[in-house]
C-alpha cells in the first residue's frame, strides 16, 4: 500500500515536472488548399466581429472534418481552416487581397477536452511560425462553445 502511494506520488511530481497538463497546440496545415471549401464569408467595418475578422475568409474541410458536417459527429483528425484575406474594392468588385491570418481548428477529444475536444490556433499573415494563440485556445473557445449543440462548428454543409 504505502509503496504503490510513493510510486503514485513519484508520477504525479514527474507529470508536475514535465508539464504534461499543456496540450500541444495544432501544426500548420500546409495542403489545406487542396481540402473541400466549405464556404466564403465578407465581413465589413461595420459588423460585430469586424475586429479582428474583418475581411474575406473561406472556410475549407479535411476529408474527416467533412464527413463530420454531413453526420454532425466529429472524429480525431478532423480539421477546419479559416483563411482571412483582407479584400480590395475597385470598378464595384471586391477582390482577394493579403493575408490576414490563417486558423485552424483541430479535433482531438482527449487532448483538447478543456476545449470542447477542439485545439485552435491562428498564424499571423502568411508566416508559418508566428503563432497567434497564447491561451491554450480559451478565447477562441469562448465564441465556439455557443455552437456547442453542432460539435463547436459554426459553418454548416450547404448541398
Ligand atoms: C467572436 C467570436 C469568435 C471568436 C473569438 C473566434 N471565432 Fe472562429 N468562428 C466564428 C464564427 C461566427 C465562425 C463562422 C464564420 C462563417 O460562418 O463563415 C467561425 C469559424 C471558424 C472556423 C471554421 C469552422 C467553424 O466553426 O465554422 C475556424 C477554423 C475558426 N473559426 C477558428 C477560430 C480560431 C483559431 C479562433 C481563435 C484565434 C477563433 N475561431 C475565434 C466566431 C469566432
Amino acid at each position: 500500500m504505502y509503496r504503490n502511494l510513493l510510486i503514485a506520488s513519484a508520477a504525479a511530481l514527474a507529470l508536475g515536472a514535465f508539464g504534461t497538463n499543456a496540450a500541444e497546440p495544432p501544426d500548420y496545415p500546409g495542403d489545406y488548399r487542396n481540402w473541400t471549401h466549405v464556404k466564403s464569408m465578407v465581413i465589413h467595418p461595420d459588423h460585430p466581429l469586424a475586429q479582428p475578422f474583418q475581411g474575406i475568409h473561406h472556410i475549407y474541410a479535411n476529408d474527416t472534418a467533412r464527413a463530420g458536417l454531413a453526420s454532425g459527429d466529429y472524429a480525431d483528425g478532423a480539421v477546419f481552416v479559416f483563411d482571412q484575406l483582407e479584400y480590395n474594392t475597385a470598378d464595384n468588385a471586391s477582390t482577394e487581397g493579403e493575408r490576414v491570418l490563417l486558423g485552424i481548428m483541430l479535433k482531438n477529444a482527449e487532448q483538447y477536452a478543456d476545449t470542447g475536444g477542439w485545439g485552435f490556433e491562428a498564424w499571423q499573415g502568411d508566416s508559418r511560425t508566428a503563432r497567434m494563440v497564447n491561451d491554450g485556445g480559451a478565447g477562441c473557445y469562448s465564441c465556439h462553445e455557443d455552437v456547442a449543440e453542432r460539435g463547436y462548428v459554426f459553418t454548416q454543409w450547404r448541398d
